[in-house]
């Protein structure tokens, strides 16, 4: 018999050998999902600067600790890329600041990216993002000239009405346009140390993220609105609804180059624009695809339409039929003809009455010169961009229907004009 006392020794040692037991199951058990969830996201962020005894990152974790977060799982960080490599320059480099010891750059231009991707800078300044976009506001009589060598060079660059200072943009004045055109325009500004842009427009420092950049919501901060609302079209459209419904679970952060539809089923503005897709080798040169100049009031063929062309289809035809894709680019052809007989329309309109002398020529000083700019600038170019990325209800009620409403509207205006009722 065993004794009370003993009985109880006996039976703590059974409890205690019971719990061990379940504590070390449960263990396992946990140690199990762990490792299930491991292999789920085999690519979990790697914290490549933990170890670091860099003092650029060790003073910032502490200073700014939301920049260092954002560096360190970035794959330039796993690449062994620095602060320093972007931001640390020689005393007599243009703009650099003293700090701690060293020089830095407050904002790198776009010549420290251009040390290890070359390529991407060239393509980026060979673009309508390049020096063009800037010009468009600010007008090219201000470039070095240098500059205004690199820009007339862009084969599809300096088509413009005019490379005279924008009108609108003299006419705002810069207490608004730094926050309205210098805000998108800067993308193709040019850097005290002759670089051109920022490749941060689309690229958010410090994370730099292949999904970020390829995400449409990337380029809506600049395509939006009543006069190039591609980001609206784009959430009408097909693919902006396939993006909508199912983006979640598509493979973002594929290698470059590497992407196809089981990646990305339904196009993105990148996939079209900028990516390497199908046969078309990706290009951070936006105008390499596109047949028109479709921002223009009347839109006109590009030196280099047909490759352009060429090179769009091979992106479409990963996953539409090629009979599909050539109708529908005589289809969207005819739609772009259609809006441009009507801005010829409202065009002859302006220049019969500025011949008569009824009209000045000087922009943006009678209700005439807004319905006419409306006409083309926003509902014609809505209309020509609806059709050519499947938004049906830009084409209609944002384009064509408005495009016929203003040409009644000028047709008024310039009755009352040629009566004298209006001055
Ligand atoms: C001892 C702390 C410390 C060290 C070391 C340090 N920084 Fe800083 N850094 C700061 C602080 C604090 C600021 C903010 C200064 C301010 O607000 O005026 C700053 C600002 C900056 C800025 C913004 C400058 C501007 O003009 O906008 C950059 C870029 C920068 N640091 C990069 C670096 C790099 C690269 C290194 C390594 C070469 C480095 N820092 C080392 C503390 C440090
Ligand atoms: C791949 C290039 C690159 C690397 C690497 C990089 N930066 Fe930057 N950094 C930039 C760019 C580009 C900007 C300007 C962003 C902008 O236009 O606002 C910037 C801006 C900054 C600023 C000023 C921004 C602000 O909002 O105050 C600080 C501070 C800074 N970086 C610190 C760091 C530190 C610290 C590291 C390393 C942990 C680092 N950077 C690594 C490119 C880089
Ligand atoms: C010192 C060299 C160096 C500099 C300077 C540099 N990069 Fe990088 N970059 C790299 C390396 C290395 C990689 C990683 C390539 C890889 O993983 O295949 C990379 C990758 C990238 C990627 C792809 C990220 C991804 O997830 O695959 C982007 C975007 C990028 N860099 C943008 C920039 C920009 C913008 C600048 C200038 C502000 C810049 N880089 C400056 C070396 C550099
Ligand atoms: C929300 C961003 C944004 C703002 C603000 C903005 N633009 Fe633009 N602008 C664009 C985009 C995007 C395009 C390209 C449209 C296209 O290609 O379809 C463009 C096109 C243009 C063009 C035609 C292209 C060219 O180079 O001839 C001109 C001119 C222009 N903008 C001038 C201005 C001026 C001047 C202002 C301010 C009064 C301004 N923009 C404000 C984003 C903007
Ligand atoms: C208009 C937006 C935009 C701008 C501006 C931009 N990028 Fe990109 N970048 C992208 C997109 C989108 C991708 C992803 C391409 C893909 O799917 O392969 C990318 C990818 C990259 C990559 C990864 C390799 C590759 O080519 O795909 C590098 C490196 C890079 N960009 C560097 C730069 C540099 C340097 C600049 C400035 C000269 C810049 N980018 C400006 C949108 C942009
Ligand atoms: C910071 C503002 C900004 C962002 C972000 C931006 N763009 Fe642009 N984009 C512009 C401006 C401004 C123009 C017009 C430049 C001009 O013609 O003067 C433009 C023009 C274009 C053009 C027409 C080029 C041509 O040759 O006419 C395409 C295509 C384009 N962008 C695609 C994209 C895509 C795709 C993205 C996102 C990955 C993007 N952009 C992000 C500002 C931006
Ligand atoms: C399914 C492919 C596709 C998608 C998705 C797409 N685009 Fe387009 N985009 C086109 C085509 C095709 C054209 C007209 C090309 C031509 O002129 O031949 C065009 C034209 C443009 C233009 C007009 C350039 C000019 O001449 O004025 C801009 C700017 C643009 N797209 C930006 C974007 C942006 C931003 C997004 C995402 C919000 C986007 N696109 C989504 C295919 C696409
Ligand atoms: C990555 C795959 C992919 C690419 C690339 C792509 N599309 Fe699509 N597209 C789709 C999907 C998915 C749909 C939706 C089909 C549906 O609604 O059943 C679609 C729908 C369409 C539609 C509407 C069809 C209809 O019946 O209403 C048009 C038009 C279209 N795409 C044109 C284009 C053009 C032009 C290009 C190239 C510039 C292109 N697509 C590139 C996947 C793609």
């Amino acid at each position: 018999m065993v004794g009370n006392g003993a009985w109880t020794q006996v039976r703590t040692l059974i409890i205690a050998v019971v719990a061990t037991l379940v504590i070390f199951g449960l263990a396992v058990i946990v140690a199990g999902i762990g490792r299930r969830t491991d292999m789920a996201h085999p690519d979990e962020p790697v914290d490549a600067l933990a170890a670091s005894t860099d003092d650029c990152v060790t003073c910032h974790r502490e200073e700014s600790p939301g920049i260092v977060e954002q560096y360190t799982y970035s794959a330039m960080a796993a690449g062994d890329v620095s602060c320093r490599d972007c931001h640390e320059v020689p005393k007599d480099y243009p703009a650099a600041v003293a700090h701690e010891g060293t020089f830095v750059l407050g904002r790198p231009s776009t010549a420290r990216c251009q040390e290890c991707h070359e390529s991407q800078v060239a393509q980026f300044n060979a673009s309508r993002h390049g020096l063009p976009a800037f010009v468009a506001y600010a007008g090219a009589q201000d470039l070095s000239a240098d500059h205004l060598a690199m820009y007339e060079a862009i084969p599809e660059g300096s088509f413009s009405a005019s490379k005279a200072r924008n009108q609108l943009y003299e006419l705002e004045g810069p207490a608004i346009t730094k926050f309205a055109c210098e805000t998108c325009h800067n993308i193709g500004r040019p850097h005290e140390d002759g670089s051109v842009g920022q490749c941060q427009d689309c690229h958010m420092r410090h994370s730099f993220s292949l999904e970020q950049a390829r995400k449409p919501e990337t380029c809506n901060a600049c395509h939006i609105g009543p006069d190039h609302p591609q980001w609206e079209i784009y959430q009408e459209s097909p693919h902006g609804i396939a993006y909508a419904t199912d983006g979640d679970n598509w493979n973002w952060e594929a290698e470059p180059g590497t992407l196809t539809a089981v990646d990305l089923p339904a196009a993105t503005c990148s996939t079209c624009h900028i990516s390497g897709f199908g046969t078309t080798g990706g290009s951070h040169d936006v105008g390499e695809r596109l047949t028109w100049y479709l921002f223009a009031p009347q839109s006109s063929r590009r030196p280099d339409w047909e490759a352009n062309m060429t090179r769009m289809q091979g992106v479409c035809i990963s996953c539409h039929n090629e009979n599909f894709i050539e109708t529908f680019y005589a289809d969207a052809d005819a739609a772009t003809g259609a809006v441009n007989d009507w801005v010829a329309e409202s065009d002859e309109i302006k220049a019969t009455l500025v011949a008569q002398d009824l009209l000045s020529p000087a922009p943006f000083d009678e209700t005439f010169d807004f319905v006419h700019f409306n006409l083309w600038h926003h509902w014609g170019r809505t209309a020509k961009f609806g059709a050519w990325m499947q938004g049906a209800d830009y084409v209609q009620w944002h384009g064509a229907y408005e495009v016929l409403h203003d040409l009644v509207h000028l047709e008024e205006i310039a009755a009352e004009l040629s009566e004298g009722t209006t001055e």
